[in-house]
């Protein structure tokens, strides 16, 4: 059942490239982004003023890409919240906003109750979700499936990236509805999600080269992810991905934040993994990793194609090919979903189920 594959996890990072565009496809028709199952018109996209996405875990990491690419693309203020704290907190839902429940499973406890508390705010609830029939498919005012195919392991891979796939669909179709992007901008914009599944096929290609890598820090006790803007939100689901399967303690950092505490804990041969995908933050995050890596950091460097600067700050490089600046997560999280995977292989961790987790976490 694993196809020849030593873990689901494996093999589930292998599906990407299809299930990327078994998500994509559909909504693609005639030059478009047809989201039927949206049920709603153009106008009804003009009347959202704003959007509180919800989830847990990696599924709430793919709501922070979403909240920069929507608010980027789409200028829709965008709240992100985790379902353990938005359903407490008593949000402020008012006329107008739009909830979105993230959620492979459709099963976590959390995020139903917080499906619940929204509608019972009177929000209108669309739930972006895998599972079929599930108990979030079916409380949500509408649902937007992740054509990602079961997905055994814990850790997520390919229903999360599927989850980015749908919020860029969603922050395309609003932005043009909203009039911020063009018809020759949108069209620019589909090329480049069209390209994603062999961009992603590309990347995992460099499967040995990563396991090459991750074999030389099995004993890291401490591993630092930072980046900047939608590079820190990649940078958060990297950290989790690492630490779930391998039980090496690492932290995500906006990278900004380090002098104002964390930098204290690096020390000679500290693992940093730096995200640096957005070109107009490059330099920043250059002079961030020259701070770390002048204390002794070893610094792992994930950035696009053609940015020649970063070698100056960093050890070792993993390139991702260009795509636009709002859809690099896409990419970027490949190498560090198979440096997570090696790690913990290479330690003899229990990869597919970890210690302590759940697949579906259905109690709170
Ligand atoms: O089924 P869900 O997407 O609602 O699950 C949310 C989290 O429990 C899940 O993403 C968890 O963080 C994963 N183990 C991450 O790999």
């Amino acid at each position: 059942e694993k196809g020849g594959y030593e873990h689901f996890m494996l093999k589930e990072m292998y599906e990407q490239p299809k299930a990327i565009a078994d998500t994509l496809s559909p909504r693609i028709q005639d030059g478009k982004i047809e989201i039927e199952e949206l049920g709603m018109t153009d106008e009804d996209i003009r009347a959202i003023k704003k959007i509180n996405i919800v989830a847990c875990g990696s599924a709430y990491h793919a709501g922070l890409t979403g909240k920069y690419v929507m608010e980027g693309m789409a200028r829709i203020p965008v709240e992100v919240d985790m379902a353990s704290e938005f359903r407490y907190r008593d949000p402020i839902i008012e006329e107008g906003t739009l909830v979105v429940i993230i959620s492979q499973s459709g099963e976590t406890a959390d995020s139903l109750a917080a499906l619940r508390e929204a509608k019972q705010k009177g929000a209108k609830v669309l739930g972006i979700v895998n599972v079929v029939g599930s108990s979030i498919a079916r409380e949500a005012d509408s649902v937007m499936y992740t054509w990602a195919g079961p997905e055994i392991a814990v850790a997520t891979t390919k229903a999360y990236s599927c989850q980015l796939i749908a919020l860029y669909l969603l922050a395309v179709k609003f932005a043009r509805a909203k009039g911020k992007i063009t018809d020759t901008q949108m069209a620019e914009l589909i090329e480049d999600l069209k390209k994603i599944p062999d961009q992603v096929e590309m990347l995992l290609g460099n499967q040995e080269k990563i396991q090459k890598f991750a074999n030389r820090y099995l004993a890291a006790k401490d591993v630092f992810f930072i980046g900047r803007g939608i590079d820190y939100a990649i940078s958060m689901e990297g950290s989790l991905k690492l630490k779930e399967v391998s039980y090496i303690h690492s932290e995500a950092y906006a990278a900004g934040e380090l002098k104002h505490g964390t930098i204290s804990l690096v020390e000679e041969g500290t693992l940093v993994a730096a995200v640096l995908t957005q070109e107009d933050l490059y330099k920043k995050m250059i002079s961030n990793m020259v701070e770390v890596r002048s204390r002794g950091a070893f610094v792992l460097a994930v950035t696009q194609e053609g940015n020649d600067e970063v070698t100056k700050a960093s050890d070792y490089v993993i390139y991702i090919p260009n795509t636009n600046k709002y859809f690099t997560n896409s990419l970027a999280i490949i190498p560090l979903q198979l440096f997570g995977y090696y790690i913990a292989v290479g330690r003899g961790c229990d990869v597919d189920k970890p210690r302590n987790l759940a697949k579906s976490v259905t109690v709170e």
